[in-house]
C-alpha cells in the first residue's frame, strides 16, 4: 500500500515537472491515499452522502472514481439487483478499486474500466439512473467531452451529481471557472446547486434527449426482455417436461 501511495506521488510530481518544464499539462493524477483514507471516511462518511441520491436495483455510475471511495459505498446500496458502473484514467486507481471490489465480494455488482471521462463507451446510452462525478471535471482537459458522456448514459428521469473544486491557480487549463461552469451547465436542466468556499455543486437532469439514443435503447431493453421471457419460457417447458415425463 505505502509503496503504491508512493509511485503515485512520484507521478505527480513527474506532472508538475512536465509541466513547469514542458508547458505541457497532463489529466490530474491524485495520490490514492488523499482520496481513500481513514481521516475522510470517518468525517465524510461515502455511505451517507450517496444515500441521499441512490437506492437499491439502481444503475449507477462514479465517473473519475480514483480508489474507490464512494464506488463501494454505491455497490452496498444498489445491492445484487443494482450495477455499478466505475471509470477512472489511472490504472492504479483502477486496480485499487477492483481488488476492494473483490475483497467485498461486489464484483458481480461493480464493472470498472480504466478509461478516459471523455468516452465512457462500456456504458450503454441512456442507461444510468445516478452519475456521480464528484471532483473529476476539474482534473482534467475535456471538460466538454466528459459532461456530454454524463448526458449520453442518463436515463431520462435520471439524475447526475458534479462538483469541481474552485479556481486554484488561474492558468491551469484543467481549473473550470464560474463561467465555464455556468456554461456547462447549461446542457442540462439544474435540479439543485450550490457553492462552498473550496467547490461548486449541481444536481442535474437530461434537457435534450436524443430521441435517437432513446428509441435504440427502448428497443434493446425490450430485445432483453423478451429474450428473458423466452429463457423463461423454454425453463418453464422443460420443468413440465421433466415433471410429466415418465
Ligand atoms: C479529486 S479525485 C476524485 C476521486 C473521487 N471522485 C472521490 O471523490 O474520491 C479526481 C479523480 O479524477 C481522475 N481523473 C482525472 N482525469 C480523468 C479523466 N480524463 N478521466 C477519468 N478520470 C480522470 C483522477 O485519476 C482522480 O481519481
Amino acid at each position: 500500500m505505502i509503496g503504491a501511495c508512493k509511485f503515485d506521488f512520484d507521478r505527480s510530481i513527474h506532472d508538475h515537472w512536465r509541466i513547469v518544464a514542458l508547458g505541457k499539462v497532463n489529466d490530474r493524477r491524485i495520490p490514492l491515499f488523499l482520496t481513500d483514507n481513514f481521516l475522510r471516511r470517518l468525517f465524510f462518511p461515502p455511505k451517507k452522502t450517496v444515500s441521499k441520491f441512490i437506492s437499491a436495483g439502481q444503475v449507477v455510475a462514479d465517473i473519475g472514481s480514483g480508489p474507490g471511495f464512494f464506488t463501494i459505498a454505491m455497490a452496498e446500496i444498489v445491492g445484487k439487483e443494482g450495477r455499478v458502473y466505475a471509470a477512472d484514467f489511472d490504472r492504479k486507481s483502477i486496480e485499487a478499486l477492483t481488488r476492494k471490489a473483490e475483497g467485498h465480494n461486489y464484483s458481480d455488482i461493480i464493472e470498472a474500466r480504466t478509461t478516459s471521462a471523455a468516452d465512457l463507451s462500456f456504458i450503454p446510452d441512456a442507461s444510468v439512473d445516478f452519475a456521480f462525478s464528484n471532483g473529476l471535471l476539474c482534473c482534467m482537459l475535456d471538460h466538454e467531452g466528459a459532461v456530454r458522456e454524463v448526458e449520453r448514459i442518463l436515463k431520462p428521469d435520471g439524475r447526475a451529481y458534479l462538483s469541481v473544486t474552485k479556481r486554484l491557480r488561474k492558468k491551469d487549463p484543467r481549473t473550470v471557472g464560474k463561467d465555464e461552469w455556468h456554461s456547462l451547465l447549461q446542457r442540462f436542466n439544474v435540479v439543485s446547486q450550490g457553492e462552498g468556499f473550496m467547490a461548486r455543486w449541481a444536481v442535474v437532469s437530461v434537457r435534450n434527449i436524443d430521441q435517437t439514443r432513446l428509441a435504440s435503447r427502448i428497443e434493446s431493453l425490450k430485445e432483453g426482455r423478451e429474450q428473458k421471457e423466452r429463457k423463461g419460457l423454454a425453463e418453464n417447458e422443460q420443468q413440465h417436461i421433466s415433471c410429466c415425463s415418465p
